[in-house]
């Protein structure tokens, strides 16, 4: 209900002098610094203070080596030291549940939990995927993921938390003090600038620092600020020239600014130099010591190059937390909790619940009318099985994921009669119902396949084969039952099962794929490829999709006029897929004819009927990224169901905006359903009924088109100079901060999202703090987050049922020296109501809700003038307005 939920005073009366008093001309809040704390050397980051008696004993107890050993680790754990009694610390992937071992509780995917904009919600699942961490033993969990949402095409988006820096922090902030109350430490994900999937390993993510002070880096901010994470991942990409695991400019902020005083661990296989990236603050190299090691780091230690002092903190920092968390006094496994956990369930089925935002409702036809509609279709690749979340390491092997299948059909018993079809075949069948042959008068089915030494495809091939089908390998990472439920595999048979589940090694040789496609008739076809590695696709000598630089889609389509008779595609592979999995799919499919016709048939004869579509965990996933528009085949059997039915509803799973021009015509109801997790099904079968409000509200803009995306022409490489740079030139306008600046309206707003009542508002009123810097429990709060002004208005139900509305503050400056986003999101308030009943809400805004990022004096500063303060249903619905002067500039430092 606040915007802040919890209120820390440290500086409380330096504070209310800077703000408040009229005397001053350059108030500056919170000028003092926090105590000191050695630093590793000239340039490196402050080394965390002494830990507690035991720490320090255990650690004046280690060799050198046995530091150096627990620097590194092993899998997913750090090494243990057994002399001295530490044990080995479990890690799991999240974020959105317990990764491994599982099956566990699948909760509602990052995206979703930030469209619930409830951060009480986030403490809850937090709290639940730490519990269901102790249940099985781990305690680094590898969440939660926090990287801003810079266009639809990041290929983890569901994983991390929306487009607004400060809805992020809130929702972080809930879930890492639910999951540390379980006494497991949060590891929040990807510090920093790990906005894309392709090329994650080699893209070097280019940000100013206003820009990354204000719009990358607070959700990690809040995090260590707030929530105290116990520990923070690196990012694969590089951040301005220098790898994440060595970048002592992010580290720095990190550690001196922040004072982080946990682990700072790289991703799996992010670091590149062991000396550099000790002495630049990275605590813990995973999954292994490939360079944080003896051999490298003793020789560097006895020429000077890294200090003891510098090995010892990071011991210290890993054992320091393991000491907050409570690890060195209880066993890993709780045996007092149960793997299978009701109260998980029932907040897995909360997070499902307030995330599905309602985006288009013509005519009111939700929630259905039971009394009139006796018979639902539910058509569509997404109906069933359930898609719970995307793919990759954040995929999570769910107990019974539900289906909106089954949750409509559950749901409605025996009251009305639920139909299913899929509609519409799988890109596997679709590939395998495309006729290929190896000539182009027919020849064998299949393709023939040159594979060639290197990929410029020039000589004589070293083999040739015929594939009986354009395709090869198995989609997917990480689904597999066996490995996820593998929790006690020593680490180097879990290698062995990897190398079985991911298939076989990368091949030594590239592959030219060469077939023939007879078109039954003339018109217009779409050509799709599935493959995860870098290629180019040619139809008749002419390339038609080019992923050789950039592969910019697990799935790519492309819409291509074909006459009758054969035609000739090439598909040459360029480069392995960055997973090590060799796989390919291509398939051809004559526009009209994707949809079954007995789909249509039940649509037709169906009183409503509802649209499952959307990615799945192999088309949205970690290591790669995917299209804006949906996948083969959905846009043209969303049309031809609408046009079968009037009474149309799409359901769409994604990590972020689609494509819905070419279909939203066709259809009266539109639910961006996200990965809601395991609970899904049942959650949208609430919200299709009406025995619950739709509540969520979009975390992001959606796109109309993706050329609108303020990010979008600083997506992929964009400096001639430096191939590898990703410039973020958009600055500080992304998201809906651009779209206000280009004036282009998204087809929906950040923040927008309808109910199935009606809410109004009264009485907006901005003032200031009588007292700021009054204390609240005691505890400090950061001299920018202490309440200045406080927002308060009434928001009355007007309609006739129950709902929640959710109420969003935005803050503009009228003037600035710097350009400045016309309104950004500065607090937000989810209201319960009942018909008629009225609520008056109070929230706060602090000096951070003013600021911004001041470079040369490495400072937030708000200058001194008029500010608007706005009541808003969506970034482009504001209700209600009021200027406040600020009477002074405000300064805080960054160290504050
Ligand atoms: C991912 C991380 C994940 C790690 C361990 C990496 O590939 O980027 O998010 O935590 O693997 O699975």
């Amino acid at each position: 209900m606040t915007a802040r939920p919890s209120i820390r005073v440290r500086v409380a009366l330096r504070v209310g002098a800077a703000v408040v008093a009229t005397c001053a001309a350059c108030a500056s809040v919170g000028a003092g610094t926090s105590a000191p704390t050695p630093s590793g050397g000239a340039g490196a980051p402050p080394l965390a203070p002494k830990g507690s008696d035991r720490v320090e004993k255990l650690l004046s107890s280690m060799t050198l080596a046995e530091k150096i050993t627990m620097i590194g680790g092993t899998g997913f754990g750090t090494q243990p030291i057994p002399r001295l009694g530490i044990p080995a610390f479990k890690m799991s992937d999240g974020p959105s549940g317990v990764r491994s071992p599982g099956p566990s509780t699948a909760f509602a995917a990052g995206v979703a939990l930030a469209a619930t904009w409830d951060p009480a919600l986030a403490q809850e699942v937090g709290t639940q995927i730490g519990r269901d961490a102790r249940a099985r033993g781990t305690r680094f969990m590898l969440g939660p993921g926090a990287n801003i949402y810079r266009a639809p095409m990041n290929g983890r988006n569901f994983e991390y938390l929306g487009e607004d820096p400060f809805l992020a922090s809130r929702i972080v902030v809930g879930y890492i003090t639910g999951m540390q109350s379980q006494g497991v430490s949060a590891t929040i994900k990807h510090y920093v600038g790990n906005d894309s999937e392709f090329a994650r390993h080699t893209s070097d993510s280019t940000i100013d620092e206003r820009t990354l002070r204000e719009i990358y880096l607070p959700s990690f901010e809040a995090a260590v600020r707030e929530a105290h994470t116990g520990s923070i991942m690196s990012s694969y990409n590089l951040l301005n020239g220098d790898h994440a695991t060595q970048n002592a400019h992010i580290i720095q902020i990190m550690k001196g600014d922040w004072g982080f005083h946990g682990v700072y661990m790289s991703d799996w296989s992010a670091t590149y130099d062991g000396v550099a990236a000790a002495n630049a603050g990275l605590d813990l190299e995973m999954p292994d010591a490939r360079f944080m090691n003896r051999a490298t780091l003793e020789p560097a230690l006895s020429s000077g190059k890294v200090s003891e002092a510098v090995i010892t903190d990071k011991v210290r920092r890993i054992l320091t937390t393991a000491d907050r968390m409570g690890w060195l006094d209880s066993e890993a496994i709780d045996p007092s909790l149960s793997r299978y956990s009701e109260t998980g369930k029932v907040a897995a089925r909360k997070g499902a619940l307030e995330s599905a935002v309602l985006l288009k409702n013509a005519g009111n036809l939700l929630p259905l009318d039971l009394k009139k509609v006796h018979n639902i279709a539910v058509i569509g690749p997404n109906a069933y099985p359930g898609v719970t979340t995307g793919g990759g390491s954040g995929h999570v092997f769910a107990f019974a994921p539900s289906s909106l299948l089954q949750g409509l059909g559950d749901k409605l018993g025996t009251n009305a009669t639920v139909t299913y079809a899929r509609g519409l075949q799988s890109l596997r069948i679709q590939s395998v119902l495309t006729a290929f042959t190896t000539t182009k008068e027919g020849g064998k089915w299949g393709a023939q396949v040159e594979s060639f030494p290197d990929n410029t495809f020039s000589g004589t091939p070293l083999s040739t084969r015929t594939e009986i089908q354009f395709a090869t390998g198995v989609a997917g990472f990480g689904g597999d039952p066996d490995l996820l439920t593998a929790d006690s595999l020593p680490p180097d048979r879990m290698q062995v099962l990897r190398g079985t589940v991911q298939g076989a090694p990368p091949p030594r040789t590239f592959d030219r794929w060469t077939s023939w496609y007879t078109a039954p008739s003339a018109g217009e076809y779409t050509i799709f490829v599935q493959d995860t590695g870098a290629y180019r696709l040619k139809v008749d000598d002419e390339v038609v999709i080019d992923s050789v630089r950039i592969p910019a889609a697990v799935v790519r389509q492309t819409a291509r006029t074909l006459t009758a008779g054969a035609h000739k595609l090439v598909l040459e592979q360029t480069g392995f897929p960055e997973l090590g999995r060799t796989f390919l799919r291509v398939g051809v499919v004559k526009q009209g004819t994707f949809v079954d016709p007995e789909a249509k048939k039940l649509a037709a004869r169906a009183d409503a009927v509802v649209v499952a579509v959307g990615f799945d965990s192999d088309i949205e996933t970690e290591g790669n990224d995917r299209e804006f528009s949906l996948p083969p085949g959905q846009a043209e059997l969303i049309r031809e169901i609408g046009a079968a039915n009037p009474n149309t509803i799409v359901v769409i799973n994604s990590g972020g905006a689609v494509d819905v021009t070419p279909w939203m015509d066709c259809a009266k109801s539109v639910i961006a359903a996200w990965y809601p997790g395991q609970e899904g099904g049942a959650a949208l079968a609430d919200v299709l009924t009406g025995d619950a409000d739709a509540t969520g509200r979009l975390p992001i803009s959606w796109d109309r088109t993706l050329a609108e995306n303020p990010s979008f022409p600083n997506y992929y490489y964009n400096d001639s100079a430096h191939p590898d740079r990703v410039v973020y030139r958009e600055g500080v306008f992304v998201g809906y901060r651009g779209y206000q600046r280009s004036k282009v309206k998204p087809i929906f707003p950040f923040g927008f999202g309808l109910s199935y009542t009606t809410f109004q508002y009264a009485n907006f009123k901005v003032e200031p703090v009588s007292a700021p810097g009054a204390t609240a429990g005691g505890t400090p709060v950061p001299a920018g987050h202490v309440p200045l002004y406080t927002v308060s208005f009434e928001v009355t139900n007007t309609g006739h049922r129950s709902g929640t509305e959710v109420a969003e503050i935005y803050v503009g400056a009228r003037s600035a020296r710097v350009p400045r986003p016309v309104r950004e999101l500065k607090g937000f308030a989810r209201v319960d109501l009942t018909p008629g009943q009225t609520k008056r809400v109070t929230l706060t805004l602090d000096a951070r809700s003013f600021t911004y990022f001041d470079v040369g004096a490495s400072q937030w500063r708000a200058d001194a003038g008029e500010y608007r303060v706005e009541l808003g249903r969506s970034s482009e619905d504001i209700q209600a307005v009021q200027s406040l002067k600020l009477p002074h500039t405000l300064k805080v430092p960054a160290a504050e």
